[in-house]
Formats: C-alpha cells, sequence, structure tokens
C-alpha cells in the first residue's frame, strides 16, 4: 500500500507574511500526525521561511519549478541545489501551465527530472491531455508519450524517489473534476505503463496523484479508487480550512 499523499500547489499566490501564517495555521491544524504525507509548494520568495516556520513538522516543502542546469548565467532561474538549500525536499516538474505558458517539453522536463534526482530532490512529474486530445480519444497516447519522454534514461532506482501526478488539463482550475472512474482508468494505465518499463515493484510502490479540481466534496471519493494514491491541489489548496479539510478526509 502507498501511504497517500496530499500536495498543495499555490502557483503565483501569497506574499512572505501569508505564507508563513498558512504554515503555522496547517501545523497548528495537524496536531496528530496524518496517515498522509503533506506538502506544500509556496513560491519561490517564500520557501526558506515556510520552510523554517515547518521546522520539525511532518509537513514536507516542496518548489513549483526548477532549472536544469547545475548553476551558471541563466538569469532569473533557480536550479534544485538553491531549492535544496531553501528546505525543499520536493519539486514540481512539468507542471501543465509550465509547458503551456513557458514552452516546457518533454525533453526538458525530462532534464529537470534528472536534475532534481541528482540533487536528491523528489520530483513530482506532471502529466495530462488537453480536452481536445480527450475529445480526440487520445488520452493514453499522449500520457504514455509524456511517460516515456519525460522518463527516458531513468532507472527503476530513480522511479523509487519519483511521484507521478496525473492532472487532466482541462480539469485544472476548471471546476470540471475527472470523474474517480476516469481519474482511475488512467492511473491505472499508467501504472501498468511503469509496470511494463520497470517490473511490478516499482509500479505497486510508485504514488500516482490526481490533479484537477480537487475540493473537501470531492477528495474522499477519488482517494477510494484504487490506483489514486493521494492529490495535487491547486486552488483548494490556498485557504487552510480548506487544505485541512482535505488532507484530513
Ligand atoms: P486546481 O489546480 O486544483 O486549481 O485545479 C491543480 C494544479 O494545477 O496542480
Amino acid at each position: 500500500m502507498v501511504r497517500p499523499i496530499i500536495a498543495g500547489n499555490w502557483k503565483m499566490n501569497k506574499t512572505i507574511p501569508e505564507a508563513v501564517g498558512f504554515a503555522a495555521g496547517l501545523r497548528a491544524a495537524l496536531t496528530s500526525p496524518p496517515d498522509r504525507e503533506v506538502i506544500i509548494a509556496p513560491p519561490f520568495t517564500a520557501l526558506h521561511a515556510v520552510g523554517e516556520a515547518l521546522r520539525g513538522s511532518v509537513i514536507q516543502l516542496a518548489a513549483q519549478n526548477l532549472h536544469e542546469a547545475e548553476k551558471g548565467a541563466f538569469t532569473g532561474e533557480i536550479s534544485g541545489a538553491m531549492l535544496r538549500d531553501a528546505g525543499c525536499s520536493y519539486v514540481l516538474v512539468g507542471h501543465s501551465e509550465r509547458r503551456s505558458l513557458f514552452g516546457e517539453t518533454d525533453d526538458r522536463v525530462n532534464r529537470k527530472l534528472i536534475s532534481s534526482l541528482a540533487v536528491g530532490l523528489k520530483p513530482i512529474f506532471c502529466i495530462g491531455e488537453l480536452l481536445r486530445q480527450r475529445q480526440a480519444g487520445e488520452t493514453e497516447a499522449v500520457v504514455g508519450g509524456q511517460l516515456k519522454e519525460g522518463l527516458n534514461n531513468l532507472t527503476a532506482g530513480d522511479i523509487r524517489h519519483l511521484i507521478i501526478a496525473y492532472e487532466p488539463v482541462w480539469a485544472i482550475g476548471t471546476g470540471q473534476t475527472a470523474s474517480p472512474q476516469q481519474a482511475q482508468d488512467i492511473h491505472r494505465f499508467i501504472r501498468q505503463w511503469i509496470a511494463e518499463q520497470y517490473g511490478p515493484k516499482s509500479a505497486a510502490e510508485i504514488a500516482i496523484l490526481y490533479g484537477g479540481s480537487v475540493t473537501p466534496k470531492n477528495i474522499a471519493e477519488l482517494l477510494a479508487r484504487p490506483d489514486i494514491n493521494g492529490a495535487l491541489v491547486g486552488g483548494a489548496s490556498l485557504d487552510v480550512d480548506s487544505f485541512v479539510q482535505i488532507v484530513t478526509s
């Protein structure tokens, strides 16, 4: 059994005081450690302060992106080592907003996954199809392609440190969640794909999260599906009460 994971992706939201206030509130609300892994992904500017606020708690820190190079002349970018330095243990890689708004290709995503693992950051590797791809019956082909390209050159040993987040793009921020069965079907497909490439042990152990309009209302039925091991939550992770409800549901 994979321990469920709930990760909050704040995107470009919250100042440092707001972020630290959230962290303190979340910490106070989770008095008894939940039987879930809890991760929050603040914006870069708040990472260090939130990391300090979470020190000694069960809540883990994630960044939302990284640059694949170790260091150098990449104005405005942030490396995996810097994220480790700021207190992160996880990093989102290949979120659909990075892919669609900032032109991240599967190849770039692959390099970012390799760089994260090299510095001991656990990547949350995001994949998912567009609405027109789903309507054209291409969901499995698209997701399979993202897995193949994104995981190029990664070994079973690497996969052990990686989380997959399936986020159908049409469900992100739209209020239109995939039905638990639609999500389960693709999660099963992903797990089978991992089994074929890396063997049954890797497939059984890998956490596959669902993302896209997850709320306190729909989390329980999503988590009840056998291949859904948790959630990557955007909008509903911005409010402490709603995030706590999702974590403890
Ligand atoms: P949402 O975002 O929960 O607001 O749909 C999810 C995500 O982008 O990770």
